[in-house]
């Protein structure tokens, strides 16, 4: 029998409104919030509905080619998965799931220090090319104990995430209790580090983790000594503003994701879009830029390509896809998009990604 047309998504915002209601209030609530008013979260997808395209025509769009490469690494299409805490919260197969169907998407995924399942299991479960996520932890062996795992284990870039000294507020995680379920766990810790995730005494088990984790004095000066003993290239992510891009260039980061972490951390910040510009012109010319929050359509790639971004990185639509339908799930995410971007980009008239260039975006 197959399923009724109205059950399957036709693009992210239908798989969105499936997937939550599928998942528990908490654990649908935990995906979906952003920090206090949640205005930086809103505000990323309306940075990008207020950009309009301006589509050449008569260009002979016969063949379109989505492919480009980030860090010298070919990717099918200019999206990546963005790093995103717990994926066994949405599917019982988590972060599996996602990197097969990342892997088979042709692009990279970036498995997150909170990844439910271990950096090491990851890698012999999927094919495929992924970064590792890192946050810096007040235990230097720890973080020095992450990087080399994840150098062993084969992930080729070292994403450290910038934009959490401390963790923003999400009001719905702390009036939900939020906690781990105890199933769950982070698996590239160990049992008694990921205790507190379990216990929601204040406010959210994430925050109690958090504060007992986390290194809020961490400056410029560590990240030389995180460069030291990474074999690993560096992607910054987390910046949004041109002078700090420019500071991190020339710390030998090789890459920069502008983001606002989706809205998760400090609300009232500069939609990850509007940022984008200023950080490209700052050092667009030494590395690549890479941009992340608010992306649901085909059209949100080409605009944020055309203003200057290598590829875009996607969070919550792949937690929605695991949620919705597993490993399947997360490869439906990847067609809506390639599909959308396809023909955004015929009626843009660009064959290929080089083709979308700044003048088609105002
Ligand atoms: C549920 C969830 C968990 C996240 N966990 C992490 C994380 O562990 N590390 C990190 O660097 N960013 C994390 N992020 C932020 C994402 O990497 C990304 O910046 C954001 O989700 C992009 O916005 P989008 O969800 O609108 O696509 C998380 C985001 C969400 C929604």
């Amino acid at each position: 029998m197959t399923a009724p047309l109205s059950d399957l998504p036709v693009n992210l915002f239908d798989l969105e409104r499936l997937a939550l209601a599928r998942l528990d209030g908490a654990a649908a609530d935990y995906i979906a919030g952003g920090a206090e008013d949640e205005i930086t979260l809103r505000t990323n997808r309306q940075a990008f509905e207020q950009l309009a395209l301006r589509p050449r025509v008569l260009s002979d769009v016969s063949e379109r080619r989505l492919g480009t490469t980030v860090l010298g690494s070919e990717v099918a299409l200019p999206v990546l998965v963005a790093p995103t805490g717990f994926h066994r919260l949405a599917h019982p197969e988590g972060e599996l799931a996602t990197a097969r169907a990342t892997a088979d998407a042709g692009t990279i995924m970036v498995l997150s220090t909170f990844s439910t399942v271990s950096l090491e299991e990851v890698s012999s479960a999927a094919k495929g090319r992924r970064w590792f996520q890192l946050y810096v932890h007040r235990d230097r062996g720890l973080t020095r104990g992450l990087v080399e795992r994840a150098a062993a284990a084969g992930y080729s870039a070292l994403v450290l995430t910038v934009d959490v000294p401390v963790l923003g507020r999400r009001e719905r995680d702390v009036r939900n209790g939020f906690a781990l379920p105890p199933a769950l766990r982070v698996a590239n810790f160990d049992l008694a580090q990921s205790e507190a995730l379990h216990a929601a005494e204040e406010d959210s088990g994430l925050a109690a983790f958090h504060r007992g984790l986390r290194e809020p004095s961490f400056s410029w000066k560590d990240l030389d000594w995180l460069a030291s003993l990474c074999p690993l290239p560096i992607v910054l992510k987390g910046v949004l503003r041109g002078d700090d891009a420019t500071v991190a260039a020339d710390h030998g980061v090789r890459a920069m994701i502008v983001s606002n972490h989706g809205g998760r951390q400090l609300d009232g910040a500069i939609a990850s879009m509007r940022a984008l510009p200023e950080v490209v012109e700052a050092v667009g010319h030494r590395v690549e830029v890479l941009v992340d929050g608010g992306v649901r359509r085909g059209s949100d790639v080409i605009k944020a390509l055309a203003l200057g971004a290598r590829a875009v990185l996607i969070g919550r639509p792949v937690l929605w896809g695991l949620a919705w339908s597993g490993e399947q799930g997360v490869a439906r995410v990847f067609q809506m998009l390639r599909d959308e971007l396809d023909t955004a980009m015929a009626l843009c008239g660009a064959s290929s990604v080089g083709d979308i260039t700044r003048d088609l975006v105002v």
